[in-house]
């Protein structure tokens, strides 16, 4: 059988069509600068990389197409939005459903630099409570940050709650949308974000190397890096003005040409009938993966607040091998260990068989897809039952 894959929340493969050509084509045409000089192919390479910010502003229903700022990815995003808004003495609120792209920066501030950490953990359902987070705000609490959706167990956290809780106490909302963007709707105003950290090669349906983050009106980040902009070269500090306050050096211009089709290709679809696509599969998978003796799988139960992106284990094998093995005999890829999310594992007390097997949903998954996966894992299981 042709490769099934079934590692979306790593990166979503294959792309559309429309984000291979564009990538090709634009960066043929206008493979040069942006904003350096001012001949006409500068200034239309500009003016794609401009449009893209409005596309993106639009997305996440943002008000400033000044404040959505490309990076790396999230976790470089992350960096920025965490490192410029912490300092000693402060506090912050994050979860145990975290990915390391929160939780070593966090800690490398904790140990470094002086700011208090409190992780609140998730319930049975893999949920956590607003109130639990409100429960620990202090009076130097300054930031709460928060995975809108785990990377590991799929569940969507109540993002516009914690933002209302956030937003009466004057405390900046971080959120990691990694996962989230581009699988459902963000809204930043009306969720209460202060800065939407997202990646563009996941469900934006972008390349690798590009991503970035909307950073509300009235939220200043401090610099942690300086660079060029392009923009008052004879400046001597880094500028203050968004987007290039978070922007240094050369942009990654055929990465964000192809975001900029990835986007048009999702708003051409609709959010909403892709969701409704991989949510059918992802159900019809956690069925046929609960009537398969020996596997257990980790709050899969509540799948109304939920994405395409499920956890496992089979009795009589250590994850890693049953990856193996749904490899190397059945050709379907995924991701197994702790997913850059070791608190997740560490609570579901999978951290002793060396994490989990994840599967991640994307646009392109068909029917035959899942049903070859739900009878690669009964192949393992019965294999498993034997050890
Ligand atoms: N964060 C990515 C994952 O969950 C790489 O696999």
């Amino acid at each position: 059988m042709d490769l099934v894959y079934l590692d979306n929340a790593a990166t979503s493969f294959p792309k559309p069509e429309e984000t291979y050509r564009f990538m090709d084509g634009f960066y043929r045409t206008h493979g040069v600068n942006p904003g350096r000089s001012g001949f006409d192919l500068c200034m239309e390479t500009g003016q794609m990389v401009d449009d893209t910010r409005k596309q993106l502003c639009r997305f996440f229903h943002g008000t400033d197409p000044d404040r959505l700022v490309f990076s790396y990815n999230s976790t470089d995003a992350l960096n920025l939005a965490l490192f410029g808004l912490l300092q000693e003495g402060d506090h912050a609120v994050t979860t145990t459903v975290e990915h390391n792209a929160v939780l070593r920066p966090l800690y490398h501030l904790a140990t470094r630099q002086g700011v208090e950490v409190d992780h609140v953990p998730f319930d049975a359902r893999g949920f956590v409570d607003p109130d639990a987070i409100r429960a620990r705000f202090k009076k130097n609490t300054k930031v709460v940050a928060i995975n809108h959706a785990s990377n590991v167990i799929g569940t969507v956290q109540p993002l516009a709650e914690i933002g209302r809780l956030c937003r009466e106490r004057g405390i900046h909302l971080v959120a990691d949308a990694s996962q989230t963007a581009g699988k459902i709707p963000i809204d930043v105003q009306a969720m209460n974000v202060d800065v939407l950290c997202f990646t563009g090669h996941k469900s934006l349906m972008g390349p690798t190397g590009i991503g970035g983050m909307y950073v509300q009106e009235g939220v200043e980040l401090r610099h942690t890096r300086a660079g060029g902009t392009g923009v008052r070269s004879a400046q001597r500090p880094h500028l203050d003005e968004y987007p290039w306050r978070m922007e240094y050096g050369t942009p990654n211009v055929v990465g964000i040409a192809g975001l900029h089709a990835g986007v048009k290709w999702l708003e051409e679809k609709g959010l909403h009938a892709i969701e409704a696509h991989e949510m059918t599969l992802m159900r019809r998978l956690v069925e046929g993966l609960r009537g398969i003796p020996g596997v257990t799988m980790y709050c899969q139960d509540d799948l109304a607040n939920h994405i395409a992106v499920m956890l496992f284990n089979v009795h009589g094998f250590e994850a890693g091998d049953v990856g193996t093995i749904l490899d190397v005999d059945h050709n379907i890829a995924c991701r197994t260990g702790l997913h850059c999310a070791p608190m997740v594992h560490e609570q579901l007390g999978t951290d002793n068989v060396h994490g989990g097997v994840r599967f991640g949903i994307g646009p392109f998954n068909t029917d035959a897809h899942i049903e070859a996966a739900i009878a690669a894992v009964t192949e393992v299981a019965a294999a498993g039952a034997t050890r």
